[in-house]
């Protein structure tokens, strides 16, 4: 433990009562990651020492989310919701003794940037005793209001259930996010703060008045208000989604992708997306997607866990699942699913197909209508298609089976043995044709 070093702790115990939900806030997901992965994310981005999670008691998928972003996080249980300060509290063994910087952050803060944590840092490091990130909200309600002297000095911050008529007109609020010069100025702080509040809580926003009152040098620091979003309902975590989703379109934009209409493309945290990709109207891109530079993607699509190479083609209305790999090149076309399968280079399975569990060949073609039949009501089996085959319309390929090399399967045929390179397979029963039948059987029924 370095003496400089900063150490945040990241308050996630809340229940989220106003969510009306069986799980925990902070597991409730933005872009495809729980909230807490995010504000986890931005710590790691602010090159933050050490980092505490608080999380409420069983609260056990939350300590795993902790310990899988950063298996270096502690992890501490507040045993009773009793307010903010409480839940800093819980967290004592990991900054009494600590000489350096401690951050309080906010699991449901989801927005915050690693900029803003670095710029905290700073403040602390440029010697403010404590130092919290402000934002001037249109909307206040709900937030802790910011009370300054008239030399416009941080004295105070009242929480909204305690605000008189005229504090709740303040439009400057507390964003959460909160630093304290040391271990210790913390400690001295929060075994001082009371619970005579209205809501019978430990607010730790009462540091700010009892070290205003030791002489404390209290800062306050502008925040953007597009990072400081408290999500405490569901309307609020649709106003988050939003917003991030904002960013993430921006950022692939910067980095090189057109997206037609960016609006109705939904990307996800870990989405990435390389130079010259072209995105059309309604897509859905789901967490661990890559997109390589140059591919196209058409209108109507959903992906997740899945890679698309260089200068592939996908869509309109292409499915890809997790596994999904598509090699340079590649095109998939319309009513096209794709599961646990690799599809190499030049390959095509232009329409409406079902490829799971399967490999796919350079410069195959899979016919329309083909469907891998991969799983037997028990378990799952793989379909090999060699280089250069060619499968039929409407064929059923029964897994396990392997086609090869350069194969023909005839369509409407239904393949459970494996084919032979260059061979030409087919199950179709002989077609028959009896002349004359239709003009009969038109007579007969005239007659009637
Ligand atoms: C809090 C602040 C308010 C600020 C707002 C910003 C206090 C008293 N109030 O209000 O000034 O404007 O955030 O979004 O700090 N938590 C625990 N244990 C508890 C209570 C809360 O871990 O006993 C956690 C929650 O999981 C949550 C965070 O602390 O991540 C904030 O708690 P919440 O109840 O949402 O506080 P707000 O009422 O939003
Ligand atoms: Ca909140």
């Amino acid at each position: 433990m370095t003496q400089n070093s900063v150490l945040a702790i990241i308050l996630a115990a809340g229940k989220g009562t106003r969510m009306k939900s069986d799980i925990p806030k902070v597991m409730h997901s933005i872009a495809g990651a729980p909230m807490l992965v995010h504000v986890l994310n931005a710590t790691k981005g602010a090159a933050v020492g050490e980092i505490c999670v608080v999380v409420g008691p069983g609260m056990d998928e939350v300590a795993g989310v902790a310990k899988g972003a950063n298996p270096q996080s502690q992890v501490f249980t507040q045993g009773e919701q009793r307010g903010t300060a409480d839940a800093v509290k819980a967290a004592q063994g990991a900054f009494v003794g600590f000489g350096g910087p401690v951050i309080i952050l906010y699991g449901d803060t989801p927005l915050l940037r690693a900029e803003t944590i670095g710029q905290l840092s700073r403040e602390l490091a440029n010697g403010a005793d404590i130092v919290v990130v402000a934002f001037e909200a249109d909307d206040p309600t709900g937030y802790g209001r910011l009370l300054l002297d008239e030399r416009g000095r941080l004295v105070a911050i009242r929480e909204e259930k305690d605000a008189s008529e005229e504090e709740r007109a303040i439009k400057l609020c507390n964003s959460g996010i909160m630093g304290f010069r040391s271990g210790k100025t913390l400690t001295d702080l929060l075994s001082r703060i009371g619970n005579a509040n209205a809501k019978g809580e430990f607010y730790l926003t009462d540091a700010i008045a009892l070290a205003k009152a030791d002489g404390l040098d209290t800062h306050k620091l502008r925040g953007n208000p597009d990072e400081v979003l408290g999500v405490n309902s569901r309307a609020e975590l649709a106003q988050a989604e939003a917003a991030m989703q904002q960013r993430l379109r921006g950022k692939v934009m910067a980095e090189g992708a057109t997206l037609v209409a960016p609006e109705t493309v939904f990307l996800s945290h870990d989405t990435r997306i390389g130079k010259d990709v072209l995105i059309e109207p309604n897509v859905i891109i789901g967490p661990g997607v890559v997109i390589e530079d140059g591919a196209t993607i058409r209108g109507f699509c959903h992906f997740v866990e899945a890679h698309i190479g260089t200068k592939a083609e996908v869509g309109p209305f292409a499915r890809l699942r997790p596994g999904a790999d598509l090699g340079p090149s590649t095109k998939v076309g319309n009513f096209v699913e794709i599961k646990n399968s690799e599809i190499a280079e030049g390959a095509k399975v232009p329409h409406l197909t079902y490829v799971g569990d399967s490999s796919v060949g350079v410069r195959a073609n899979i016919g329309a209508g083909t469907i891998t039949c991969n799983y037997d009501g028990v378990a799952k089996h793989r379909t090999e298609i060699g280089a250069g085959a060619f499968i039929g319309s409407n064929s059923s390929l029964v897994a396990p089976v392997k086609i090869g090399e350069g194969a023909y399967v005839g369509s409407g045929s239904v393949i459970s043995k494996d084919v032979a390179p260059d061979a030409l397979a087919l199950t179709r029963t002989p077609q028959e044709e009896r002349p004359g039948w239709a003009a009969r059987f038109r007579k007969r029924r005239d007659r009637k």
